[in-house]
């Protein structure tokens, strides 16, 4: 297999989305680094794919703190030795209220997570991929259809996302004399932990609650492997994948 042996880092690996693309990869024949803050959760699901530790390993890290991001990548280092895909997908949303009411904290967990912990495992991805030989290797964001459109009563999540953007157009600028790739994924309504409140109703514009639909997690994770697997002089820059039926394209 091409991609045998080729190393991915998967943040926010304990659910959703993370862990299906991580599970995913694993079937391609990857080596998987599972990270998030409840390794309870990535042990079970390494335990689950049946792998051994020459395969996957979990480690706890919050990508919004420096120190915990660099043993995150020193202990990817010592486990296989280099990183070919980073997946930075660990995200969280704040509860919808007015702007004027968002307490600093949860704008802080968000924007922590959402956009520095994005820039803080890039940073230490660029490192590595510049220095490791062969040379370079892919980062993939997970963006949203809200760093395209917000969502009401959204700022904090619709910021971050919108700065993700920014992030993904500078690694595709500034990895290009060293063969680093960057792709961002915008998805619409995968079922997740995340998107489980819309089974009971989202608000929209205008003030209604609204049940949307959602789209099984699998589609996504198999296109992550399918990004994942590219050769590093072929590219998808962009990718929008959501449910159909949910409310983006026609103004609402
Ligand atoms: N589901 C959707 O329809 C959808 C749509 C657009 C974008 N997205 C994006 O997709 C990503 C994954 O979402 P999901 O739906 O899979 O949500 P989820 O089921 O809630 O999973 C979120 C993941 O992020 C991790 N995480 C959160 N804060 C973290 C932190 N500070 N440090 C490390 N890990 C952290 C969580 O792990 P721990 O709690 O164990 O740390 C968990 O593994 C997010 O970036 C989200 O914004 C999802």
């Amino acid at each position: 297999m091409a991609t045998a042996g080729k190393v991915a880092l998967i943040t926010g690996a304990s659910a959703g989305i993370g862990k299906a693309s991580a599970v995913a990869l694993l079937e391609a024949g990857w080596r998987v680094v599972f990270t998030g803050r409840r390794l309870e959760l990535m042990e079970k699901a390494i335990a689950a794919a049946g792998v051994g530790p020459d395969r996957a390993i979990a480690v706890a890290s919050d990508v919004g703190d420096p120190a915990s991001v660099k043993a995150l990548f020193a202990k990817t280092v010592a486990a296989f030795g280099r990183l070919d895909m980073l997946f930075n997908n660990a995200g969280q949303g704040a509860p919808a209220m007015p702007i004027e009411d968002l307490p600093f904290d949860k704008w802080k967990a968000v924007i922590d997570t959402n956009l520095t912990g994005v820039f803080l495992c890039t940073q230490e991805a660029f490192r590595l991929m510049k220095a490791q030989a062969p040379r370079g290797g892919r980062i993939i964001n997970n963006g949203s259809i809200s760093a395209h459109v917000p969502r009401p009563q959204a700022v904090a999540y619709t910021a971050s996302k919108h700065g993700v953007t920014g992030l993904t157009k500078t690694i595709a600028l500034d990895g290009r004399p060293f063969d680093i790739v960057a792709c961002q994924i915008d998805i619409g309504n995968a079922a997740t932990e995340m998107t489980d409140r819309m089974t009971k109703g989202v608000l929209q514009p205008d003030g209604e609650l609204m049940v949307e639909a959602r789209m099984d997690v699998k589609h996504v994770a198999s296109a992550i492997v399918y990004m994942a697997n590219l050769p590093l002089d072929a590219n998808v820059h962009t990718m929008t994948i959501m449910a159909p039926k949910m409310p983006f394209v026609g103004r609402g």
